[in-house]
């Protein structure tokens, strides 16, 4: 028997499980699901990532040590992920004695193998927050187009890569000072001592999909390889380097020494052979499955470490692409930078894992979420399809005949024996990450067997011939056994809940799926799946945004302006400067203050709509600005000669404007 060990990318504890990296994590799951169900030996290894530079830094801005937030984000990780129905066999973390010791055994046998050799290296350094700045810490513009506040990396507006050093006016992103230069020594592997391994292996069929092999030799290998800098220097989240007292192994070198420390641990603790797994030359496949944007760390570096350290090399890297939803970039505006958790808050994981495998195929192309289609392609497929197909037969069968299955129609005998002879097909597909296609399969499938129930219409016959009805059933619930199989992998739930009708004496395997049925007794129906909602996928999108969305300060109330004007329109208007003469509250009114003012030329009376703000005592004397042509209005206290001009804030509060000195009253203002 084959025996496999699948890896997901180990996330970093920094924060939530998102959309985009559940498709990586399904789509490994399903595959490992798959292999299991063909009756292979299958582990799934996953861990957090837990060290690096961000992760120092954000620990200690939560004012936590890295510890305890690796550890806190770890528990959501495995949280968010049962959630989804990922079953990895062993879910650690790379900040582990495992990972530490088998880290170190690569880094030895590195140096021996004469890779390792150190070098000065100088560096941005911020004298103010005491570290050097690794390329994500630094921006400044851009040495080619000039963009500000670009990353010390690469440009996102022409797109340019540089130095860091080569960044125009840089400064420190922690603290926005102007960093200095210093240097330090840096060890180094040098990758063009290992080329013959690492070329070899790239070249090997089956390792890369074509497409990433192509890539890798036309973007690196026709070059001569860059040395690789495996050191940082403190302060720094991760294993010190042996001998060194402030260096420390930057976070990729550890990284994907996690897989084999997690295999480790997981021996450990089940007393299995750790060796059978990971030893060199041991009798296992190893798949790693990866984003594209971490494909030189898996398909260059990772086999000349495995290949120094004396370990298995993976027998593929499975690269998928990158997700965009609604045909954009996951946004935070927008509501569709969705984790894990909201999702879960909304809607079935069901529908996400089916959707997922309905678009995955083996190459790196980038894949979009179209919400709407998730929810046109749910209802359609999964439910009308496959759910509604189960739970047609097995409610009749229930409700009329005692939920008993007995021989099949003999008229469904050619359409049954044809869904069996595509099943080694679809096995296959799974093999291949050829989700989509084994998806649409399962769909044709599906809908001969609706045709067919359809067409034969057990419920018209069942209250005049039971038998013949149950016959029918009965071939319909072949159908159905043989769908729950093999869509298994993609849906365990529901599978899982067909095992339960069908009092399945132990979980069902692909060599279960026969497309046949011995006589049974099926329990009450369970509901597979429930339609998708629109609803609930737009109230998971709103509250992806609100969680986003700055809380409101007054700023945001604050009223919108209005249309622009001419210059001769604010002309029109008479403001004057005003001495307040008398001021007393009006009877009968709790908003009025009437008021006298002197304008100079003459003296008004005026009704002002501010007595719940102004004390008329401390109005009395006060200087205040008037709209003198405004044309008198007739109010119930009296006629009302222009208006005096006060400013309102977003809580309604009122407060009288007036000159900043004293003017003599009929003062004009322009
Ligand atoms: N910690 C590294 C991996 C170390 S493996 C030894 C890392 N972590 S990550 O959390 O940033 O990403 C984990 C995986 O999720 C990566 O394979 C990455 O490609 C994938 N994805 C992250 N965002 C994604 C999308 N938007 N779409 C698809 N996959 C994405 O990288
Ligand atoms: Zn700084």
């Amino acid at each position: 028997m084959t025996r496999t060990l699948v890896t997901s990318a180990l996330p970093y504890a920094n924060g939530d499980i998102h959309i985009g990296h559940l498709v990586e994590y399904l789509m490994t799951d399903i595959y490992v699901r798959a292999l299991r169900a063909a009756g292979e030996d299958v582990i799934y290894m996953c861990a957090s990532d837990s060290h690096g530079t961000p992760i120092e830094v954000n620990a200690r801005k939560k004012g936590v040590t890295p510890e305890e937030m690796v550890a806190e984000y770890n528990r959501r990780h495995l949280e968010d992920f049962s959630g989804f129905q990922i079953a990895f066999d062993r879910f650690y973390t790379t900040h582990s004695d495992e990972t530490r010791h088998h880290a170190e055994r690569i880094f030895t046998r590195l140096t021996e193998a004469g890779l390792i050799y150190k070098k000065d290296v100088e560096q941005y350094y911020c004298e103010e927050d005491r570290r050097f700045l690794p390329d994500r810490f630094v921006k400044g513009a851009c040495p080619r187009c000039g963009a500000e506040d670009q990353y010390g990396d690469s440009c996102e507006k022409c797109g340019a890569t540089y130095d860091p050093t080569d960044l125009k006016n840089s400064f420190c992103v922690l603290c926005q000072k102007a960093p200095t230069r210093r240097s330090s020594v840096h060890y180094f592997v040098d990758l063009e001592k290992a080329r013959p391994e690492i070329a070899a292996w790239v070249a090997k069929d089956g390792h890369l999909h074509p497409e990433m092999r192509n890539w890798l030799e036309v973007n690196f290998l026709k070059n001569e390889l860059r040395p690789w800098d495996i050191s940082r220097d403190a302060p720094y989240f991760g294993f010190k380097i042996p001998g060194e007292t402030d260096k420390y192994f930057y976070v990729w070198l550890d990284a994907p020494v996690g897989y084999i420390g997690t295999t480790q641990k997981y021996c450990d603790e089940k007393a299995l052979d750790f060796s059978a797994w990971w030893e060199k030359d041991a009798d296992c496949r190893v798949v790693h499955v990866i984003g594209k944007d971490i494909t030189y760390f898996h398909t260059l570096f990772w086999p000349a470490m495995l290949h120094a350290g004396g370990y298995t090399l993976p027998s593929r890297v499975q690269i998928h692409g990158f997700l965009t939803v609604n045909g954009e970039k996951m946004s935070k505006s927008r509501g569709t930078s969705i984790t894990a958790r909201t999702y879960l808050k909304h809607l079935d994981p069901q529908f996400l894992r089916f959707y997922y495998a309905s678009k995955l195929g083996p190459g790196p192309d980038d894949l979009d979420l179209n919400l709407e289609e998730l929810v046109l392609r749910v209802n359609a497929e999964l439910v009308n399809k496959l759910a509604n197909l189960a739970s047609r037969s097995v409610a009749l069968l229930s409700k009329r005949l005692e939920g008993k299955t007995g021989a099949l129609d003999p008229g469904a005998a050619e359409l049954l024996a044809a869904a069996r002879a595509k099943v080694p097909e679809l096995v296959a597909h799974y093999r291949a990450f050829e989700f989509a296609r084994a998806v649409r399969e399962l769909c044709a499938i599906a809908e001969v067997a609706n045709k067919y129930l359809q067409d034969a219409e057990p419920f018209k016959l069942v209250a005049a011939d039971p038998e013949r009805a149950r016959e029918i059933l009965s071939a319909a619930l072949a159908f159905v056994k043989g769908l729950a199989i093999l869509i298994g992998p993609v849906l365990p739930d529901f599978q899982a809940r067909c095992e339960r009708m069908f009092q399945a004496p132990r979980p069902w395997t692909f060599a279960d799926a026969d497309f046949t049925l011995a006589p049974t007794t099926l329990t009450p129906f369970e509901r597979l799946v429930d339609r998708v909602e629109p609803a609930a996928v737009a109230a998971m999108v709103e509250d992806t945004r609100s969680q986003f969305a700055p809380p409101p300060g007054p700023g945001d109330r604050v009223p919108a302006f209005k249309d622009t004007i001419e210059i001769d329109d604010f002309g029109k208007l008479d403001l004057r400067v005003a001495t307040v003469l008398t001021a007393k509250k009006v009877e009968g009114s709790d908003k009025l203050l009437q008021v006298t003012v002197d304008l100079g030329r003459e003296k008004r009376n005026i009704f002002a709509g501010i007595a719940a703000h102004v004390d008329p005592a401390w109005l009395t004397g006060r200087q205040v600005v008037v709209l003198a042509n405004l044309k008198p209005r007739k109010m119930r206290f009296g006629v009302s000669e222009g208006m005096i001009l006060a400013a309102e804030d977003v809580d309604g509060k009122l407060s009288p404007l007036g000159p900043g000195l004293d003017l003599f009253p009929g003062a004009t203002i322009s």
